[in-house]
């Protein structure tokens, strides 16, 4: 799976495209910050680390993480998906699935991995990255409610 990763002194975000919906939800928070017409398109000097952690705990795909450059710091701060303790699934209007908290994601290997934080399950079954959605959906104008 693809990964780029952007740093400032603070943190570093992640992004993993395959997993990205274009749900809108980064760029719409900050322009400055996410800006899809850009290259590179995230850049971290425009913002606070804090809005920063913000918009990226918002992301409803999880294509967007973020870890602490300094581990010492992440132990006092945890994010605020992490202290989520009820795991929620969304049925998203004409998307995916929307799976929000912890819990563990079995692979059709029968491999187990505990998650933390979002993942967006393909609803319409078009995805070139199934189970996961790959934003798909909005070409094959998938509207099953
Ligand atoms: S629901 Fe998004 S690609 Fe299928």
């Amino acid at each position: 799976m693809t990964k780029k990763s952007y740093s400032n002194s603070e943190i570093s975000v992640i992004w993993k495209p395959d997993l990205c919906i274009h749900s809108t939800k980064c760029w719409k928070a900050s322009l400055a910050i996410f800006n899809p017409k850009r290259r590179p398109w995230i850049d971290l000097s425009s913002g606070s680390t804090e809005e920063i952690i913000k918009i990226v705990d918002n992301c409803p795909s999880g294509a967007l993480s973020y870890e602490r450059n300094n581990k010492m710091s992440e132990q006092k701060a945890q994010p605020a998906q992490s202290q989520q303790s009820q795991t929620t699934v969304q049925v998203n209007k004409g998307g995916p699935y929307l799976v929000k908290g912890n819990f563990v994601f079995v692979g059709t290997d029968g491999k187990e991995e505990t998650k933390e934080g979002s993942i967006a399950l393909c609803r319409c079954g078009a995805s070139n990255n199934k189970p996961f959605c790959d934003g798909t959906h909005r070409k094959i104008s998938f509207d099953q409610g």
